[in-house]
Formats: structure tokens, C-alpha cells, sequence
């Protein structure tokens, strides 16, 4: 039995609530709560502004979909063949401002951001989503189409939560809620604490 996802101080239910499931439905997902959940990744912080996140999608049963889901390493693509939609989450690494190209430093950070704005708004929806690092680089790259200064960080699965059973017993063995390191070794006042 996994440990319950307990919070440690006071947080809104939709924090502890939302997990990355394998198992979907596989049913279709409509427009309007794809882009509900595009809507709330569009709105996320950035440093200056800057919004380096771009996200590229494919809906399962589209042409678009076959060559995203080919980007995913074989271990994802198992359950992600289930899922109703899949996202990749890319960013500008750099700025040009006339000659001068400069990294923009927290590109990454920014578009975290984005993502987990996605997945909340997703879970209050209904629907879930598990994000994946696990893919082919150069392969997302080309079948994104990137242009020069972008890298893709991440896809995301979105679908709606299925039953565990319904995994093959590898993977419905890993479907159980996941803990977290505690509040004590998480945070800290000041400075990071003294070891030794
Ligand atoms: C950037 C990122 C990459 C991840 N890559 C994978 C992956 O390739 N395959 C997978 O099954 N889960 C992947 N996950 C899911 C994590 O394992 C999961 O979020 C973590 O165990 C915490 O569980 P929870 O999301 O249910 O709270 C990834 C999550 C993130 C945020």
C-alpha cells in the first residue's frame, strides 16, 4: 500500500488531488477544454514577461498526433496510446535584440510555470495529465519543427483517468499516489542548513 498523499499544512485539495495517472480513457477530447487548458498555461508569470513557452499539440485520431506520439520513448508510449491529447511544452532560450543574443536565464523556470498551470486547470476540469521527459530529443525537434533558440522540454499526456486494471500489471502496479520529501527538508529560513 502507498503512503496517503498527506498535506502537512493547510493547501487547497486541488494541489494533493492532482497526480500523473497511465491509465485513460481514451475518449476524445473536445476543443473548448483543450484550450481551457491552453488558456490557463497562457497566463502563467514569466521573467519580463517574456512568455518564452510555446506549446504544440496533437489530439489522438488527428494526422498531427501519429508524428508526436513516434517522439516518445516506448516505456511512455505504452499508456500514452490511451490518452485523448498530447502536448509539447517548448521555450525560446535565447533573446535577440538587434546583434546581441542573450540566454534568457530562466526560460525553463518560465515555462514550468506554464506547464503546471496546464495540469491545474486540467484537474479542475476533470481530465488529468502526466508530463514525460521521457522522449527522443532530435527526433522532437524535427518533428516539431523548431526554429533556431527553441528546445523542447517536455510532452505532456492529457486524458481522462481510467482504472488501474486496465494497464497491463506493470504499470497498473505503479499507478499509486506518490509522496513527498517533507516540509522540513524542503524548506528553509534563511539559508540552507548546516550538514555535518
Ligand atoms: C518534467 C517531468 C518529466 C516526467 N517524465 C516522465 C516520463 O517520461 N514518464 C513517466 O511515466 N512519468 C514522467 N513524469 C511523471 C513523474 O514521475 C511524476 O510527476 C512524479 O512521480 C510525481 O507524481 P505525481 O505527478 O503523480 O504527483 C514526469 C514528470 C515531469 C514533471
Amino acid at each position: 500500500m502507498a503512503e496517503p498523499r498527506i498535506a502537512e499544512h493547510a493547501v487547497d485539495g486541488l494541489f494533493i488531488g492532482r497526480t500523473s495517472p497511465r491509465s485513460f480513457t481514451g475518449e476524445a477530447i473536445p476543443d473548448e477544454v483543450l484550450f481551457s487548458m491552453f488558456e490557463a498555461a497562457r497566463w502563467a508569470p514569466s521573467a519580463s514577461n517574456i512568455q518564452p513557452w510555446r506549446l504544440i499539440y496533437a489530439k489522438a485520431g488527428t494526422p498531427e498526433w501519429g508524428p508526436l506520439f513516434e517522439c516518445l520513448m516506448p516505456g511512455n508510449q505504452i499508456w500514452v496510446a490511451k490518452a485523448s491529447a498530447l502536448v509539447a511544452f517548448v521555450a525560446e532560450t535565447h533573446r535577440r535584440q538587434g546583434e546581441t543574443r542573450t540566454e534568457n536565464r530562466t526560460h525553463a523556470l518560465d515555462t514550468g510555470a506554464a506547464w503546471m498551470s496546464l495540469a491545474l486547470q486540467a484537474e479542475m476540469l476533470g481530465w488529468a495529465t502526466h508530463g514525460m521527459a521521457g522522449f527522443f530529443h532530435d527526433k522532437a525537434r524535427e518533428a516539431l519543427r523548431l526554429p533556431a533558440d527553441f528546445d523542447v522540454y517536455m510532452f505532456a499526456a492529457v486524458g481522462k483517468r481510467g482504472p488501474a486494471a486496465a494497464l497491463p500489471p506493470e504499470l497498473a502496479a505503479r499507478e499509486v499516489p506518490s509522496v513527498r520529501r517533507s516540509m522540513a527538508e524542503t524548506v528553509f529560513s534563511g539559508h540552507f542548513p548546516v550538514v555535518g
